[in-house]
C-alpha cells in the first residue's frame, strides 16, 4: 500500500490514449467499494468521455483545470446531500480510491476541486449541476481528470512522510 501511495502523483498531462472500458469500471468499482458514514449511499459518479462536454467542465471554474484539456476521462463525484451529513467524507474517500486504483492501472489522475469554488458562471458547483443535469439537492465535490499520464514524476519518497506531524498520546 505504501509503494502505491508513494506512485500516486497528481499528473496532469495526458496521451490522447482513451481509457479502456474495463479500467474505467474498475475504477468506479473501487469508489463504489468505499466506506460511508452510517452506511448511507449518498454516492453518485458522471463518467465523460466527450471530449467537447470536457473541454467545457474547464472553464467552469476559474483555476486548477488544466488538467482537462488533455484528459480523455473525467469522473464527477456528486452526493444527495439530503442522505447524510457525511457526504463531504464519503465522496472525498471514494475520491481518491478511484485515484489509487488508477495508479494500480498505470494511469494518471488529478483531483480537481469543485465544491466551494467559482468560475467566469459563478458557483462552479452550480455550472456543474446545469451542463450535466444534476438535480439540485446534490452536491458536487470533484472532476478527477483521468487518462494516461504525458509527464513523468517522481515518487514521493519517505522524505515527504515529515513524521514531526504525529503527536504520540497528546498534542
Ligand atoms: C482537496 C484537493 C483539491 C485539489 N484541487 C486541485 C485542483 O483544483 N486542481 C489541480 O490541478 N490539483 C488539485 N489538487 C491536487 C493537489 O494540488 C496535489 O495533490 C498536491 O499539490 C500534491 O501533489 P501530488 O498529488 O502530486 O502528491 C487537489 C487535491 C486535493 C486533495
Amino acid at each position: 500500500m505504501l509503494e502505491l501511495l508513494r506512485e500516486r502523483r497528481s499528473i496532469r498531462k495526458f496521451t490522447s490514449e482513451p481509457v479502456a472500458p474495463e479500467d474505467i469500471r474498475k475504477l468506479l468499482g473501487a469508489a463504489l467499494l468505499a466506506p460511508a458514514g452510517m452506511g448511507k449511499k449518498p454516492l453518485e459518479f458522471i463518467v465523460i468521455r466527450d471530449r467537447e462536454t470536457i473541454t467545457h467542465l474547464q472553464f467552469l471554474k476559474a483555476h486548477g483545470t488544466a488538467p482537462l484539456a488533455s484528459a480523455p476521462l473525467a469522473i464527477v463525484v456528486i452526493a444527495d446531500t439530503r442522505k447524510t451529513d457525511t457526504w463531504v467524507e464519503d465522496a472525498s474517500i471514494a475520491a481518491i480510491l478511484i485515484q489509487l486504483e488508477a495508479v494500480r492501472l498505470g494511469l494518471g489522475s488529478t483531483w480537481i476541486q469543485i465544491r466551494l469554488r467559482e468560475g467566469g458562471e459563478g458557483s462552479s458547483e452550480d455550472a456543474f449541476r446545469k451542463k450535466l443535469g444534476i438535480p439540485d439537492g446534490y452536491g458536487v465535490l470533484n472532476v478527477i481528470a483521468v487518462g494516461h499520464g504525458a509527464e513523468e514524476k517522481s515518487p514521493h519518497t519517505d522524505a515527504d512522510m515529515d513524521f514531526s506531524k504525529v503527536h504520540y498520546e497528546r498534542f
